[in-house]
């Protein structure tokens, strides 16, 4: 089983509560975590865009790095971990996010990798004039599909002459070509975002669900197989979820609840505000269903709550799901989390004996290189 983080690149990271730990997003704090993460064996670093903040007291997500720079900064200071940044494709043509791809792919020497998203939050792209009306939502994963058509062929001959319904491609060339194979990743929830990542992406990022229950949204697996059954692509799921740990299940719970007590309403409401924007794609577009979000103080993120047992079990039930590949973790508190996740939680999971053994393997090399 795969584990990532989700770099907190805005302020708070996904607590939307004055409880939770108050801080800003910077390249020192992002660099602390990932190289840790690197440390401990996590295999990949992923930061979202997001270009608006909800506002409110904590003023959450208004303060936010930009993701390719921080990637970029990132690929430098590590050497093993797999890097990903998130192209808000509304905004930045596929010629220019090619580019920055294959500079990141050389910075990195092939650890880099990009998450296409159509965008669910029009004011990010409207405060620039950029918003292309309502019923942008209903075509948002075709407009995507174009996009990565074009990403592909750019990264694969150099060239894209692609004449299409959102983009006109006319001889143009990108080079270098990335070194290594450029592995594209989705977050779609709905059918037209599953059938989007069947088709084009190699995994499909998912929101886990509810609070210690984390098989609850394994029914998006077999949705998902729905569409790579069409497509004959094997594409699997990566599933996001934030940890609460603590030595003891009262204590982990304790914060939760502390948390949920300073929950920021008038950010939560902007969330909830935007959610229900879209009402011409469809019942099943999962950003809708935050507006009736029953843990909004983390924007419905799948929640595992307890002692560092417990939570190592609930890990290897997620890892158990047909169909699952991988593991996004967030944090209340990222630099303690990655370092409880490294030493405490990890070597009680099942699904990363491997890493821990090789890890134990290289600790142990280590030492025997510097007393000979
Ligand atoms: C792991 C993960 C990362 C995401 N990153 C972003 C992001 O950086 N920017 C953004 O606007 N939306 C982001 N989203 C939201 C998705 O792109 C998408 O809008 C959402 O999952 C709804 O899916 P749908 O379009 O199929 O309804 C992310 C979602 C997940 C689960």
């Amino acid at each position: 089983m795969k584990i990532g983080v989700f770099c907190p690149i805005g302020n708070n990271g996904w607590l939307l509560s004055e409880n939770a730990p108050q801080y800003k997003p910077t390249f020192e704090l992002n660099k602390q975590i990932v190289q840790r993460a690197e440390h401990y064996g996590f295999d990949f670093a992923l930061s979202m865009i997001k270009l608006r903040g909800f506002g409110g007291k904590t003023e959450f997500w208004d303060y936010n790095l930009e993701t390719f720079t921080l990637m970029a900064g990132l690929a430098a200071v590590t050497s093993k971990i797999q890097i990903y940044a998130t192209a808000a494709t509304l905004v930045m043509p596929p010629a220019i996010v090619a580019r920055m791809a294959s500079t990141i792919d050389s910075i990195s020497n092939g650890r880099f990798g990009l998450n296409v998203v159509t965008g669910w939050q029009m004011p990010e792209y409207s405060q620039m004039g950029m918003w292309p009306g309502d019923e942008y939502f209903a075509k948002r994963y075709d407009y995507l599909s174009e996009y990565v058509e074009v990403l592909r062929e750019l990264w694969a001959t150099g060239k894209s002459d692609l004449k299409g319904e959102f983009f006109q491609m006319n001889d143009c060339q990108v080079k270098p070509l990335p070194q290594a194979d450029m592995k594209i990743i989705c977050a779609g929830q709905s059918d037209a975002g599953l059938a989007f990542s069947a088709k084009y992406a190699d995994y499909n990022f998912v929101f886990g669900k509810g609070l210690n229950t984390p098989t609850a949204y394994a029914e998006i697996n077999d949705r998902l197989k729905a569409q790579t059954d069409k497509t004959e692509r094997n594409v699997q799921t990566y599933v996001l979820f934030m940890v609460i740990a603590a030595e003891t299940d009262e204590a982990a719970m304790q914060k939760w609840q502390h948390y949920n007590d300073g929950a920021d309403m008038e950010a939560i409401r902007w969330l909830q505000d935007q959610g229900a924007k879209d009402k011409v794609s469809g019942t099943d577009t999962n950003i809708r269903h935050m507006a009736s979000s029953v843990s909004p103080v983390n924007i419905n993120m799948g929640t595992i709550v307890g002692s560092f047992k417990n939570v190592a079990k609930m890990l290897d039930q997620i890892s158990e799901i047909k169909g699952t590949e991988g593991i996004l973790l967030t944090f209340d508190d990222f630099l303690q989390g990655v370092e409880d996740f490294g030493q405490r939680i990890q070597p009680l999971m099942k699904c990363r004996e491997s890493v821990v053994t090789e890890l134990t393997e290289q600790a142990e090399l280590t030492v025997l290189e510097k007393s000979a």
